[in-house]
């Protein structure tokens, strides 16, 4: 029955695949958190690019940077992001570790303009289950589509990416508290199996962080080992987040959001192997125009 009722929310549109939420917001390409700042409109750096038609926000349900209920003053340090973010071959490294200025600031500058019929957003947010309900209270009388957990960032000092049980009762508390739709944002550090056959009923998406450096490089020494190795995206980490969108489509009928788009061509595969939603997120540090270049080829 459950399956039943989870595979209508994946539909067919000439052709394309897209997700469905329970709210009716649809959407088949995502900006991922961290990608187009906390309201989806672009950092400030960023909005040249639209100004001058690179970058249409438009397109895409945007994921706000990560929020938290108190202010975090994590790695970034504006006046140097090299401090904390480092481009690869093919691919980015980053420890920002959750800087952002919280929950409060988010609800005062933010919120208030936040347009879903014009740019849709998803807000993201990181805590203790008790946080992440009093967060989503908060966000209850703005006009956003979705709450994403984000239970899988490899920058912090938290046990989130091995403890099932706190991500679990994260997700079960967030759902009684609010009737937005849930994406659940994994790593490949977690326990898949339990957490999704434990969130089915609660999330109505999944999508995939950054793989922790030493996964994927186990004998080499990261540039941000000082920040514990930080996570590694992009085209370096396809082959390890695109081996979960494939174990999550077969273990669930949840749809799956797929990562670490680099390529045009990096789109069909990723669908291919089951995800029903397309996400870009490092790719706009190295070429922040493709995203849009490509939305707009696949629409012609
Ligand atoms: C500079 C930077 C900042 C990020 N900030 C966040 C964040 O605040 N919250 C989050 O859940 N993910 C964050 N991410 C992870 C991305 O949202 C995305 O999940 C990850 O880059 C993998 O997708 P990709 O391979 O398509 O880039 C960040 C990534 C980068 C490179």
């Amino acid at each position: 029955m459950h399956i039943f009722m989870v595979r209508k929310n994946v539909q067919k549109n000439g052709g394309k695949i897209m997700i469905t939420f329970s709210n009716g917001h649809t959407f088949e390409y995502m900006t991922a958190s961290g990608a187009l700042g906390y309201d989806g409109k672009g950092w400030p750096w960023e909005r040249p690019l639209d100004w001058l038609d690179f970058l249409e926000p438009e397109l895409f349900t945007s994921v706000s940077k990560t929020l938290t209920f108190y202010p975090k003053k994590g790695n970034l340090r504006c006046y140097n992001p090299l401090r904390c973010i480092r481009l690869i071959h093919g691919g980015v490294v980053n420890a920002v570790g959750l800087s952002n200025p919280g929950i409060d600031w988010w609800c005062k500058t933010i919120g208030p303009s936040v347009n879903s019929a014009k740019i849709p957003l998803v807000v993201s947010l990181f805590g203790e289950p008790a946080e992440l309900v009093e967060m989503v209270k908060m966000l209850e009388c703005f006009d956003i589509v979705g709450i994403e957990i984000n239970a899988s960032c490899p920058n912090t000092q938290t046990d989130i990416l091995h403890n099932n049980e706190k991500i679990i009762a994260s997700c079960q508390a967030v759902k009684q508290a609010s009737s937005l739709p849930i994406l659940l944002k994994v790593s490949v550090s977690h326990d898949i199996e339990t957490i999704v056959k434990e969130t089915r009923n609660e999330v109505e998406s999944y999508a995939i962080n950054s793989v922790p450096w030493e996964i994927l490089f186990p004998n080499q020494k990261s540039p941000l080992m000082h920040f514990g190795g930080g996570g590694v995206s992009g085209k370096a980490a396809q082959l390890t987040t695109w081996d979960l969108v494939k174990k999550l489509a077969t273990l669930t009928a949840v749809p799956v959001i797929g990562p670490s788009i680099w390529e045009f061509d990096d789109i069909q595969k990723v669908r291919d192997l089951g995800a029903q939603a397309i996400s870009f997120g490092s790719i706009f540090l190295r070429y922040p125009w493709r995203p849009t270049l490509f939305v707009r080829k696949e629409k012609k």
